[in-house]
């Protein structure tokens, strides 16, 4: 038995001016899974995210989200639907608090109570917030603004969270750590599309990954069974 598909994509066209980006793509995430959408620069990763949640207009195909179509609706709304992405870049609001980042997260509630109780959790997932919990966000490291972000992100209650290259731009160390706060989320309920160039550490992670290259899927499966597969090393682990 096969769980809820949460989020599907058919045949999704994008492109900037003249110029499609995304080709004509089919991917789906279901309840539970940790999916990974891998894939080199400019493959198309960013502007497919970009379409699911509404932030540019698809020319093609179709996206549903929870069993309906979600084609034309403002990221905003889709965002109290429970489909939530934390953005290439991270985007954190600098000159606010780690605290008012994470209040601005749950702008789509009213529930005072569960609000606070939920910035708790959040700061038990991710202790280095607690401690700067008054500090102004632009004052941190770029792999604590990464915390952040899916922190201020977990505070929208996600059904689907999407992640945009949360290891890009930052040391090893912090890549170690930032991976392991992803498992962690992931190992709490929460649904995950995870977009990486890092290929090796995305697919370790999870259940089934997909291949994108020039706007296309070119490979999709299971994620174990894609990091044995001799042409997905070749191509995506440096062999
Ligand atoms: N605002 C834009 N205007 C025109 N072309 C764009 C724009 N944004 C992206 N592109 C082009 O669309 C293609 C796909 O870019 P996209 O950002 O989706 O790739 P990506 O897979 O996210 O890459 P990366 O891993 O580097 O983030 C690239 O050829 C890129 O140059
Ligand atoms: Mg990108």
């Amino acid at each position: 038995m096969s769980a809820k598909t949460l989020l599907k994509v058919s045949g999704l066209k994008v492109a900037y001016g003249g110029i499609q980006a995304v080709k004509g793509v089919d991917f789906e995430v279901r309840e539970g899974e940790l999916v990974s959408l891998i894939g080199s620069n400019g493959a198309g990763k960013t502007t497919t995210m970009k379409a699911i949640t509404g932030t540019l207009p698809p020319l093609a195909g179709d996206i549903e989200f929870l069993g309906k179509s979600i084609k034309g609706r403002g990221a905003w709304d889709l965002v109290s639907e429970g489909l939530v992405m934390v953005p290439e870049g991270r985007g954190v609001f600098t000159r606010m608090t780690i605290t008012e980042n994470l209040q601005i997260g749950a702008f789509i509630r009213n529930d005072k109570d569960g609000i606070a109780q939920d910035i708790e959790r959040v700061f038990t997932t991710f202790p280095r917030l607690k401690e700067r919990a008054t500090q102004l966000a632009g004052t941190m490291s770029g792999g604590e603004q990464q915390m952040l972000a899916m922190g201020r992100a977990l505070m929208a209650r996600p059904k689907v969270l999407l992640l945009d290259e949360p290891s890009m731009g930052l040391s090893p160390i912090m890549v170690d750590k930032i991976f392991e706060v992803v498992q962690e989320v992931y190992k709490q309920g929460v649904t995950i599309l995870l977009v990486e160039q890092n290929a090796s550490r995305a697919l370790q992670l999870a259940d089934r990954g997909y291949v994108m290259e020039s706007g296309l899927i070119t490979m999709t499966g299971e994620a174990k069974v894609m990091l044995s597969d001799p042409k997905v090393r070749a191509a995506y682990l440096g062999e």
